[in-house]
């Protein structure tokens, strides 16, 4: 938990009494509202790049400053969100930035390729993710989700766990239960431990990305994050080996990507860009959801009643037994609460794409290279867009008033042909698994804190999330 201080109190109620009365006040992280020399920069972007928002990206629709020789500009304004996301999306491709932080990890996978590139492999991976047969493994997910409960109970009640590290293994117990059986004993090892030191240096590779340092140049965490690299794709490797040895004749997401061909070469994907696509599911897989997870279970730690009304949900669904397919779409209030809390706190806070060509963006001339910053969490909390825009308030995606929010003003999961292909996914996952553990526990914590959301990548919170567990 860090300092109140390092948020936004400007918007304050007078006093915490929203905690228990009206709408819960959870303060944005402070936006930069002067301008700052290149060190200040290089130093917020390495503790969290989203202290150098600026304030006009939560009231303006474009921003733009100068950076390391290059314009960068954040866009809020939904007719240049559509632009650059689908209508111009030939002109705006994956920036150079996403390369340097994902690259290295995810090679050249779904969510790093572009154009024909990455074509064929999102319709390749495509068909796994139809809603209907998502929704068969909602009682898999529901078992990942009781062993939580279990270990849980193996602890006292009430006593305060850091929730951030079981939300990481819960998901991750569900992918690798589901899209991809097996990750548990090859890959499953390493999350926590390998991901970690990954996770560490990220703060790092986004300011020397920034700051055009090349990639060569090391940083504290550099050894250990391509040690972690390694262990990561090794273990993907003995998945793929073992399956190529002992095939199941399942026709789940490993051997949909093993099986494709690219419609260009007519060539199986390459052994490494299988591996690249396999640990992009296995990490876009699992700590997204938990991220928005941890934060839902923060929310409601402070606004208990919802959690009441989540627990009194679950009942009325699905008695004391084990959640089924059929349950999600009657989970009506676990559903807005976990869209709510995604909106206040969204698991990928920022995306951002870059000029591939000279041009214009609202008027004006862009050079080639021009990085586009599509600040979603800034979005979601825009003065202009949003009543109460700091205030966690479930009932505005009650289903009749969630049809009238625009579609570029709440974006938890991008926009356009890239869009999140696991949206169905993480949606059943998240609310089956927040319905199984809110119906089980009740969660409290420290009075006051406030943890600051750090964007690395995923939103995380600094100081992890330590909650107290009561049963219900
Ligand atoms: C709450 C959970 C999740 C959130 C908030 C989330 C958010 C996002 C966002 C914002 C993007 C777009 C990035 C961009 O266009 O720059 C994205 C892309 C992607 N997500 Fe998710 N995601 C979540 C869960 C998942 C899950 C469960 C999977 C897989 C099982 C997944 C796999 C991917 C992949 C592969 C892409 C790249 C798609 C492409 O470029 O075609 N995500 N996600």
């Amino acid at each position: 938990m860090t300092a109140v201080g390092s948020l936004d109190r400007s918007f304050a109620s007078p006093n915490h009494a929203a905690e228990t009365s009206g709408p819960l006040y959870v303060p944005r992280v402070q936006p930069l509202d002067r301008t700052l020399g290149p060190f200040s920069v290089f130093a917020r972007l390495l503790k969290n790049p989203l202290r150098i928002l600026p304030a006009a990206a939560y009231e303006e629709g474009i921003v733009w400053a100068a950076r390391a020789g290059r314009m960068v500009c954040w866009i809020t304004d939904p007719a240049l969100i559509k632009t650059v996301l689908l209508d111009k999306r030939d002109v705006f491709e994956r920036t150079s930035v996403t390369q340097r932080l994902l690259g290295p990890l995810l090679g050249n996978g779904v969510l790093t390729a572009d154009g024909a590139d990455w074509k064929w492999q999102r319709q390749t991976a495509a068909p796994v993710f139809r809603h209907h047969d998502l929704l068969s493994f909602v009682p898999l997910i529901a078992e990942a989700a009781e062993r939580l409960l279990s270990a849980w109970r193996r602890g006292e009640d009430g006593a305060t766990r850091n929730i951030d590290p079981d939300m990481t293994l819960v998901t991750f117990d569900v992918i690798s239960h589901t899209l991809l059986p097996g990750g548990e004993s090859h890959v499953g090892p390493l999350i926590g431990g390998a991901n970690i030191d990954f996770q560490k240096p990220l703060g790092w590779q986004m300011a020397y990305a920034n700051f055009r340092i090349p990639a060569w140049m090391p940083h504290p965490g550099w050894l250990k994050m391509h040690q972690a690299r390694r262990e990561l794709r090794a273990a993907v490797a003995s998945l793929v080996a073992e399956r190529r040895a002992k095939p199941t004749g399942k026709d789940d997401l490993l051997q949909r990507l093993a099986n494709a061909k690219n419609p260009e070469t007519g060539a199986h994907m390459p052994e490494e860009l299988l591996i690249d696509n396999l640990l992009t599911f296995f990490m876009a897989g699992h700590e997204t959801t938990a991220k928005a997870l941890t934060w839902t279970l923060y929310l409601l730690a402070r606004a208990p009643h919802w959690g009441e009304r989540i627990a009194e949900e679950v009942r009325q669904v699905a008695g004391d037994g084990p959640l089924q397919p059929e349950h999600i779409d009657k989970l009506v209030i676990t559903t807005q609460v976990l869209k709510e809390s995604m909106r206040l706190y969204p698991p990928a806070p920022m995306m951002s794409r870059q000029a591939r060509v000279d041009g214009e963006l609202a008027g004006v001339p862009i050079k080639a290279g021009t990085q586009i910053i599509i600040p979603i969490y800034a979005i979601q909390r825009h003065r202009r867009y949003w009543t109460n825009p700091d205030h966690f308030e479930p009932g505005r995606f009650a289903p009749e008033l969630e049809a009238q929010i625009p579609r570029y003003h709440y974006m938890p999961f991008g926009a356009g042909p890239r869009i999140c292909i696991g949206m169905a996914f993480a949606l059943i996952e998240g609310i089956a698994i927040l319905a199984s553990l809110v119906r089980a526990a009740r969660f409290t914590v420290a009075p006051g804190s406030e943890p600051e959301p750090i964007s690395r990548v995923t939103l995380r919170p600094a100081g992890g999330m330590p909650l107290a567990v009561h049963w219900r």
